[in-house]
């Protein structure tokens, strides 16, 4: 059982997501290797395809404060499963936070762990593109 604080942290900022179109609340907690937390929901649009995750909210809320060593997420969904990030939110996880931990929480507490690099495997990343420039 996770600690009743993040527990509590995450409903609260669920809460506030504004995700009138598909009534669909994510919450993200990102926590950086010094301890500091940064809260996202997720923001949608009435173009809905510039609708933004609660991950990459909390990942570029903390990117913009001078935030660049990560420990680990924790996401909440609505209902009582699991919510993992959707592919879009692993990539860019992948590409600021390679190390990071990945923790699924519910309402009630239940948790799942990963790390990042389990759910994105053979990953696409810089190191192509540093690869491409020497040819
Ligand atoms: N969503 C997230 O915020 N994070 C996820 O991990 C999955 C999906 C949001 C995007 C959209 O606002 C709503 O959930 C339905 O897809």
């Amino acid at each position: 059982m996770l600690d009743k604080k993040i527990i509590d942290l995450l409903i609260d900022t669920r809460k506030q997501a504004l995700a009138i179109y598909s009534n669909f609340h994510v919450a993200a907690v990102l926590v950086s290797e010094d301890n500091k937390f940064v809260t996202g929901f997720n923001i949608e649009s009435s173009s809905y395809g510039l609708t933004i995750c609660a991950e990459r909210v909390a990942l570029f809320k903390a990117l913009s404060e001078g935030i660049r060593q990560f420990s680990r997420i924790y996401i909440m969904g609505d209902g009582k499963s699991f919510c993992p990030p959707c592919g879009a939110c692993r990539q860019v996880l992948l590409d600021f936070a390679p190390e990071i931990n990945v923790i699924l929480v519910t309402d009630t507490g239940e948790s799942q762990k990963y790390t990042l690099k389990e759910l994105l495997p053979h990953a696409f990343d810089e190191h192509f593109l540093k690869d491409s420039k020497k040819k």
